[in-house]
């Protein structure tokens, strides 16, 4: 346990804004972030995740699949059969707890019950907490017959949560692959604000990417701008999940994005040699992450897959490149230029 106190972050949003809870032991504030006039919950988790919430007030639990393959249409339509069950009406509450698969599905299920009911986060993995918490960003994956992926997230809503708590106990136990991906979306924080977040305490590292995220989410909520900054290292990042058919987990594809967008801004001109260094020194020295492309990997498949990216808005590469300006959004980014810098990868 740490001695540091529980930091209370606010995403500002005016007549929805709302507060995120950091800090070990955190989880006991659950009940405090309860909508004023709920009466019952659904608390949406996974199997084995073991983790007692008390929201003060009645709730049923109903645990969604483990896994990618999950993340589907069909486990929201399940959710809202569950919801029916448990009697949840339009001022009730939805409770995610688990990481970001379950804050994701949860969340979407909210926003669509009932036309949209509240929904709080309690988020149990760092890349949760730093990241898909965090935001109202919701969704689920679009799915081929087989169950295959079919594309990332390509169906979702905007729904801020109501407010959302990292308790930094629950990340004791968190494998070292999900601590991986969740220093795979902190590496793209070092990049986007230059903040030297691994000398920090846990407590003000975690609360520090809270607020990075709250600044972009409050500047620009529905993406229409400055929050795609947020999908740094994540074009190539969606390709290699949905090319891998997600056996490469999220953070550690967006670890390999980061290194290929500073190869393809070295490739456009827009960085020299030394920027493309510092992005491997950062992101395999001080956050312990490969850039190695999984082998084999098919420069066809991933350029297809990149060109479906939700950040293109017309069908051709869009990337968030490094550049004289600092990170920014690049469109229109030449096809062989993308394969060159494939290439060069490691
Ligand atoms: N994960 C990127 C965003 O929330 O905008």
């Amino acid at each position: 346990m740490s001695a540091d106190p529980i930091r209370v972050v606010e995403v500002p949003l005016v007549d929805r804004s709302y507060e995120v809870h950091v800090g070990h032991g955190a989880v006991t504030r659950l009940g405090s972030l309860m909508p004023v006039r709920a009466r019952r919950a659904v608390v949406v988790t996974q199997p084995g995740l073991d983790i007692a919430v008390d929201p003060g007030i009645a709730h049923t639990v109903v645990e969604i699949g483990l896994g990618e393959a999950h993340k589907r249409l069909t486990t929201i339509d399940d959710l809202c059969r569950s919801f029916a069950a448990a009697g949840l009406a339009r001022n009730d509450v939805v409770i995610g707890v688990g990481g970001g698969m379950v804050t994701d599905v949860a969340g979407f299920a909210a926003s669509v019950w009932h036309r949209g009911i509240a929904v709080v986060h309690v988020a149990t993995s760092l890349l949760g907490m730093v990241d898909a918490a965090i935001g109202g960003k919701t969704g689920v994956n679009l799915s081929n017959d087989d169950g295959t992926a079919a594309g990332k997230n390509l169906i979702g809503s905007f729904w801020q949560p109501s407010g959302v708590i990292c308790d930094l106990d629950h990340l004791a136990t968190l494998p070292e692959r999900e601590q991986r991906c969740g220093r795979g979306e902190m590496a793209k924080y070092h990049f986007l604000t230059g903040d030297d977040l691994l000398a920090m305490s846990l407590t003000d590292r975690v609360a520090r990417c809270v607020e990075i995220k709250a600044e972009v989410v409050a500047a620009d909520e529905r993406e229409g701008g400055r929050r795609a900054l947020l999908n740094y290292g994540h074009t190539l990042a969606h390709a290699l999940e949905a090319s891998t058919d997600h056996g490469l987990a999220h953070g550690e594809a967006v670890a390999i994005g980061l290194a290929y967008a500073a190869r393809l801004a070295r490739e456009l001109g827009r960085v020299g040699d030394d920027r493309v260094a510092e992005h491997d020194r950062v992101v395999v020295d001080e956050y312990g992450l490969s850039i190695e492309l999984p082998q084999p990997s098919d420069p066809d498949r991933l350029l297809a897959l990149m060109a479906t990216d939700k950040k293109s808005l017309d069908g051709g590469l869009t990337f968030v490149l490094d550049g004289p300006n600092g990170v920014e959004v690049v469109p229109g980014v030449d096809p062989a230029a993308a394969r060159s810098a494939l290439a060069t990868m490691p």
